[in-house]
């Protein structure tokens, strides 16, 4: 499928799919935003994509929602359409592995599509941040909620309330990003980490999606639960049999996704 906004290419079992508004630094419209759930869902059912990839431009993963479209909308506007909430849940709904890879400004609805990603590989030049406070709004797409739970309330307080722009160094230490790669081999390695992803059971992949993901909606003892029921569950399947022979027998498992 052809898109405007976005540059699509499925190999190897990956989905990569590249941000592509180079004149606005990617900023995330409407049409953008509608592109890329349409893009998620069309991976997600796929059977030759085992891993999905977002990435942007060297200069920008995105910087944030598009100002221009919102300038001049109003309250009912913004209500009536629900702005974003439909095409910001599409990456929530998708149940193959996301991995942002992440080079330059990630900023506003930029940080926050990469930290609604399953986890973040940034270059060293990535730049994260919250700067709605400069534009008289707060985050939309779930800043607020992901990066305090990411870094933690006094450094997400101290992102929003100054707008300020932590680089990649700080994002590491800080638990926002799972590894930093120089800016040459962003993508190499993105796409390693998911051709490493791509060699398991489809199955127990998405399995782990949800058990991490209950871990932010739940109790402990409720995640634990619902952790353990998984990994029950899972001795159905013929890959869990698969898995555990191989490894019995000295040899790589063939995973089937049964
Ligand atoms: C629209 C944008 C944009 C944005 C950059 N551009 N960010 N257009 N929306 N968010 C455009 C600029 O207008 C400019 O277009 C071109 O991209 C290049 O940007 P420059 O500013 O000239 O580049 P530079 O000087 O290198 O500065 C880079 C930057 C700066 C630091 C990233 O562009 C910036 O501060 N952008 C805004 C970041 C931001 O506030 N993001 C949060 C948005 S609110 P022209 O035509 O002039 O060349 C948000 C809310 C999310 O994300 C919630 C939604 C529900």
């Amino acid at each position: 499928m052809a898109y405007e906004t976005l540059i699509v290419e499925i190999e190897d079992y990956i989905a990569l799919i590249r941000l592509n508004r180079p004149d606005a630094l990617n900023a995330l419209n409407s049409k953008l935003l509608s592109e890329l759930a349409v893009a998620l869902g069309e991976a997600d059912k796929d059977d030759s994509v085992r891993c999905i990839v977002i990435t942007g431009s060297e200069k920008a993963f995105a910087a944030g929602a598009d100002i221009k479209e919102m300038s001049e909308k109003s309250f009912v506007e913004m209500f009536g359409e629900d702005f974003f909430a439909r095409e910001s849940d599409a990456i929530m709904r998708t149940r193959k592995p996301i991995i942002a890879a992440v080079s330059g400004y990630a900023l506003g609805g930029g940080c926050e599509l990469a930290m609604a990603c399953d986890f973040i590989i940034a270059s060293d030049t990535a730049k994260f941040g919250q700067p709605e406070i400069n534009l008289g709004v707060v985050a939309g797409i779930g800043g607020t909620q992901r990066l305090t739970r990411f870094v933690g309330k006094s450094k997400s307080m101290d992102m929003h309330l100054t707008g300020r722009f932590m680089d990649a160094a700080e994002a590491e230490r800080s638990g926002l990003v799972s590894r930093v790669v120089p800016a040459k081999d962003l993508l190499t390695e993105a796409k390693k980490a998911a051709a490493k992803i791509a060699e398991k059971s489809m199955l127990t992949s998405m399995a782990v999606k949800e058990c991490v993901n209950r871990s932010y909606e739940t109790t402990l003892r409720e995640g634990i639960l619902f952790e353990r029921r998984v990994f029950h569950a899972l001795f159905a399947t013929e890959d869990q049999k698969e898995g555990m022979a191989a490894f019995l027998e000295k040899r790589q498992p063939q995973f089937r996704d049964r």
